[in-house]
């Protein structure tokens, strides 16, 4: 009988364990970097069950995640990020890590941003992946040197090379009509006008001043006046397919997050060599950030002692430098080494390493404001953008308005309040 115990608890313990992981990674390089997490929790005898949702931003993720802890059928780990992971958490529903936090000494090892991320009520929510920047502006090497063309600076540059483009048969600028997509442009045209201690008053503070400020004014005009350097007629797709018509030279230039450089360099097309990104003109100083994090739900603790292991693995420094190699963020480890990055990392790399003043939380990304606040904003931001009746000034009342009803309702709270 004692014997027939030990024989069972042995193949238990060799048979894996596995979780399932709810996340909107699945363009190429997305998939890659999600792989290397895989093959190493495999190493451990953690099976990866992967749930993958397709959807930019995560915007299908997030509903299905909804429909599904709501039906009583959470996944064990789910990536949540910024504001959706303060949301859940607040309900009680997730994983408290303050234990693998402690025992991988993640506060003096992580950046304090990234590190802050992670907190709620003074627990640690969730294990980060990485830093994403998303004021980055990519050009097409090939291109731009049969042109003859620089990467610009300033805005102005920026009108003179769209008009060479133009004139030389490329289009200027890629772009997708997505909600999410036009809006993440906006919000780096914000962070140009303004900065980001302008940028913090509007989508972390929520300040009606700011709402009524000319610089909100100029970013949504500027916003407006791009549209001549797209692609007509601009279509809502999926923004692996704005990056290839890019790679393919339809388009000059490419204003988006940094997992376009992860995209780019899993087609082969290599750093510096294809392409090579700047800062967005004018925001050269300042990192406009996205960081992606998972969360685990904490259901009956069944499952502790394998989401404890999978959030000790993601953070430990190698797994943290392939996955955020493939991926095109940076590690959220403050001592990831320079010298092995390329242009775009060691760029980014420095920007976030200034620190705070000259760090710009992503609305759009969910690192700003909480969601009803966010998905209210991004869609006037589209309405106005698609639409040529509606006005900048128009628009600017309308998210002034509405901005002030919702944070009469108690939401719009932003982050640093
Ligand atoms: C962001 C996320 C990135 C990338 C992007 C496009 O929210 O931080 O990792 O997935 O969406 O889907």
């Amino acid at each position: 009988m004692a014997w027939a115990l030990l024989g069972l608890s042995l193949m238990g313990a060799a048979r894996a364990e596995s979780l399932q992981v709810l996340h909107w990674l699945t363009s190429a390089s997305e998939r890659k970097a999600v792989n290397s997490l895989v093959t190493r929790l495999a190493a451990d005898n953690i099976e990866w069950r992967d749930a993958a949702i397709p959807g930019g931003a995560g915007v299908g993720a997030s509903k299905v995640m909804k429909s599904r802890v709501l039906a009583g059928n959470s996944p064990e780990a789910m990536q949540l990020i910024g504001f959706s992971l303060v949301e859940w958490a607040e309900l009680g529903l997730l994983l408290q890590l303050d234990g693998v936090a402690a025992s991988g000494n993640w506060g003096a090892q992580m950046y304090p941003t990234a590190w802050a991320q992670l907190q709620n009520r003074g627990h640690v929510m969730a294990a980060p992946l990485g830093i994403h920047r998303i004021n980055t502006l990519f050009y097409n090497r090939k291109v731009f040197n049969r042109l003859g063309l620089l990467p610009p600076k300033t805005w102005a540059e920026f009108e003179r090379v769209a008009a060479q483009l133009k004139q030389g048969g490329v289009t200027p600028l890629a772009q997708s009509a997505e909600a999410w997509q036009v809006a993440t442009l906006f919000e780096t045209l914000v962070l140009a006008e303004g900065g980001p201690a302008y940028y913090r008053e509007l989508f972390v503070q929520m300040s009606p001043a700011a709402f009524a400020d000319a610089r909100l004014l100029r970013a949504l005009t500027r916003l407006k006046s791009l549209k001549q350097w797209m692609p007509q007629p601009l279509r809502e797709r999926p923004w692996s397919e704005a990056a290839r018509q890019f790679a393919d030279g339809e388009a000059g230039m490419f204003i988006m997050g940094d997992w376009v450089k992860g995209e780019l360099n899993a087609w082969g097309i290599a750093t510096d060599d294809g392409f090579g990104c700047v800062a967005v003109p004018e925001t050269a100083n300042y990192h406009l950030y996205s960081i992606d994090t998972l969360a685990m739900f904490a259901a009956d603790y069944k499952h502790q002692a394998a989401q404890e292991k999978l959030a000790q693995v993601v953070t430990a420094a190698p797994a943290q430098f392939e996955y955020n190699q493939i991926k095109g963020s940076i590690s959220v480890l403050r001592g990831a080494d320079q010298s092995k990055m390329d242009s775009c990392a060691r760029a980014s790399a420095q920007a976030f390493g200034r620190g705070a003043a000259q760090q710009a939380p992503s609305f759009v990304h969910r690192m700003a404001t909480d969601e009803a606040s966010k998905d209210a904003i991004i869609a006037e931001v589209q309405r106005f953008f698609i639409g040529d009746q509606v006005s900048a000034a128009d628009t600017q009342r309308r998210i002034g308005a509405m901005v002030q009803a919702l944070t009469k309702q108690g939401k719009g709270r932003g982050n640093g309040t």
